[in-house]
């Protein structure tokens, strides 16, 4: 083994808000596959912090993690760095992505939904498919791993909402040129991110009858499908996005009440962030 368990082997800050670690965790590397998610706690009594795991080394027993500081706990995570460790790190939970052979693929991702769409990309390049990816973010601070996304893919884009690298778009714009041209029959398309951003990417790809996956973000507890906190709906049928997901149909699910479950919690998280900003030397 590489380090004490669930030590933090190696921390890069990506951006002001995004980080990168690798966690020694040699059972979850040697299972681990794309499209799976782990459950961390940062203390005994922490909340419970879904993350996707966007990479591994299963020869040396970790795996990477990408997580943006929004709220209490992951701004408590950020406290951490080498050589300390995590209280508990659980996984790999969830489905893993169906890797095959589609032909060309599309895979778009935005803000920190970069770093679960990476290790999706690299297996279906690896798979033989033809990987046509989209990456963006709110600005060039918020963009990372563009050259591990130009390394797999076939072609990149890269764009940012305030045109501050690369081209001034939202995702969803290349998207609906590449399949407004018709220059490639795209077999299918990835697109994670945020939920406001997955839902406007399966509206423009549900008008070209493409099939879409997406990684739902919903709000998980255990992340085992017992507690019922993820719960998504489609016309016809409930899931729940840790056990039957996190990868589900884009064109199924009910994107408004996903979004508003989302939000439930708002104001207490808000307090609980306030504070723990306020009780701590963490910074602003
Ligand atoms: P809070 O202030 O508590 O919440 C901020 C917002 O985060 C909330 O409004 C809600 O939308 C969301 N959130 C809060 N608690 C949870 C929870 N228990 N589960 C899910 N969402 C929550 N984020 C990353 O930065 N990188 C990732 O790779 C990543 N992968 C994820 C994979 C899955 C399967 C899921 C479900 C979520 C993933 N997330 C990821 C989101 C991440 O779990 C939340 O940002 C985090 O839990 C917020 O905790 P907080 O206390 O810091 O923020
Ligand atoms: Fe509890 Fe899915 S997180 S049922
Ligand atoms: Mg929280």
């Amino acid at each position: 083994m590489v380090g004490a368990m669930y030590e933090i082997l190696r921390k890069t800050v990506l951006s002001n808000a995004v980080k990168e670690i690798d966690v020694a965790a040699p059972q979850i590397a040697k299972k681990g596959k794309a499209g799976q998610f782990v459950v961390l706690r940062v203390h005994e009594q922490g909340e419970r912090i879904p993350l996707t795991i966007a990479d591994f080394d299963r020869e040396k027993g970790f795996v990477t993690l990408v997580y943006q500081e929004v709220g209490k706990s992951t701004r408590h995570l950020g406290t951490l760095g080498v050589g300390d460790s995590l209280a508990s790190l659980t996984g790999p939970l969830g489905h893993a992505s169906d890797i095959k052979k589609y032909g060309t693929v599309v895979c778009v991702g935005g803000g920190v939904g970069i770093a679960p769409l990476y290790p999706i990309a690299r297996e279906l390049k690896r798979a033989g498919n033809r990987v046509l990816s989209i990456i963006g973010a709110r600005n060039r601070d918020l963009l990372f791993w563009e050259d591990k996304m130009a390394a797999i893919s076939d072609r990149l884009i890269v764009c940012t909402d305030d045109g501050s690298h690369g081209r001034k778009a939202l995702v969803t714009e290349p998207l609906k040129e590449l399949f407004e041209s018709g220059e490639e029959t795209i077999a299918h398309t990835w697109a994670i991110g945020p939920a406001i951003m997955m839902k406007f990417c399966c509206l423009v790809t549900k008008s070209f009858n493409a099939p879409t996956t997406v990684s739902l973000n919903t709000i998980m507890v255990d992340g085992t499908g017992m507690c019922g906190a993820c719960r998504v709906k489609t016309a016809t049928k409930t899931y729940f996005a840790c056990v039957d997901g996190p990868e589900l149909d884009g064109h199924e699910i009910d994107w408004d009440l996903l979004l508003s479950r989302q939000g439930q919690y708002l104001n207490l998280e808000k307090q609980a962030d306030e504070r723990y900003r306020s009780s701590c030397a963490c910074g602003s």
